[in-house]
């Protein structure tokens, strides 16, 4: 690529770029992030500090020796794990991932950052449409306000109708001297009532989630917007070169078939961030080269990409290359 800023070979200029110097508007930022694991008793620090300034638009390669923390800072940067207490934030236009409400963290998940993972993750029992399609489902699995109400009453009416029927069948069979019962077996005869009731309340709203999802997924499939997303699907997975494989499952895929359909589900939902970890870690050079292609492909129509690699070579592709040292960015 011809407009590479900034060489890993060139310090200065890195750590200026790391600082934000290489202007345009920052999109996503780790801010002082550390990251400790801990193994029993052992702590285990891997991330240390570490700060890094996206800018819109550019592609930023994240280099580093075999664990250094690369994949772990990726898992931060995404929201899939969370920095230490206290130690440093994600932010993304400025506002906090950690401050977000719990639908707008969701969305940036779901949304806003597209993740390919070092080892594909891909689903075995469905075929790549479905695999691709999964962050769509995830965005479309929403549950409407109304739910929870009726899930409370749905529950409360089952929790009835099991005591209902537990007094029912204790109780209402007694004569006038049978009632007279000692208080421990009112008691006794009270536990089980309510366990029933517990139990019943429990079945209803199982039933009833089972029910929900069914019928959602039923009328969802038949939707227009599932219609929508599934050419979306093929499109993507066509334009990858995947035409005449839609119908396979991905044991049935060689690496690099496996990876574009990782990178297809990443690009679902149109993310404004790629962030992709190892894109090309298991694949011969020529395959490697068809994924970066892919990936600066996007890049050019105006996706943000943080790729992670340990390979200079591929690191190259990207404007900027950032060296991950010590549980620092340098
Ligand atoms: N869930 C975990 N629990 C404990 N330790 C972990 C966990 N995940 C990662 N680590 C440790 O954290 C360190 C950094 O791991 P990470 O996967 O981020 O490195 P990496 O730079 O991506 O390595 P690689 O290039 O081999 O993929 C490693 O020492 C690893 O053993
Ligand atoms: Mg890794």
């Amino acid at each position: 690529m011809s407009d590479v800023a900034v060489r890993e070979h060139d310090p200065k200029v890195s750590a200026a770029s790391t600082h934000g110097d290489t202007g345009g508007e920052v999109l996503l930022a780790a801010a002082g992030l550390s990251k400790t694991y801990r193994l029993g008793r052992i702590d285990v620090p891997v991330l240390k500090d570490a700060s890094l300034d996206v800018h819109r638009g550019e592609w930023i390669a994240v280099v580093g020796v075999s664990g250094s923390g690369k994949s772990t800072l990726l898992h931060l940067l995404g929201d899939l794990d969370e920095p230490d207490a206290a130690s440093g934030a994600v932010l993304y236009e400025g506002v906090g991932v950690a401050e977000m409400s719990r639908s707008q963290r969701n969305r940036y998940r779901n949304q806003t950052i597209g993740f390919v993972f070092q080892f594909y993750h891909l689903l075995p029992e469905l075929n790549i449409i479905d695999n691709a399609l999964l962050p769509a489902f995830v965005a479309a699995s929403g549950r409407p306000r109304w739910f929870r109400i009726v899930s409370w009453a749905v529950a409360a009416l089952g929790a009835a109708v099991a005591c209902g029927g537990g007094i029912a069948y204790s109780l209402l069979p007694l004569n006038a001297d049978q009632v007279a019962l000692s208080w421990w077996r009112w008691a006794l005869a009270a536990s089980l009532i309510l366990v029933l009731g517990l139990a019943g309340g429990a079945v209803a709203v199982g039933l009833w989630m089972f029910v929900y999802a069914e019928i959602h997924s039923l009328f969802f499939r038949l939707g227009r917007r599932y219609q929508h997303m599934h050419t979306r699907a093929v499109e993507i997975l066509t334009s990858f070169g995947l035409g005449h494989r839609l119908r396979h499952r991905p044991r049935e895929l060689s690496g690099g078939e496996r990876q574009r359909v990782a990178i297809a589900r990443a690009l679902m939902n149109e993310p404004v961030i790629l962030l992709a970890d190892e894109p090309t870690g298991n694949l011969d050079e020529s395959t490697g080269e068809e994924i970066l292609d892919i990936i600066a492909a996007e890049h050019r129509k105006g996706l943000t990409v943080v790729m992670v690699t340990h390979d200079p070579a591929i690191a190259k592709r990207a404007d900027r290359i950032v060296r991950l040292h010590d549980g620092r960015i340098e």
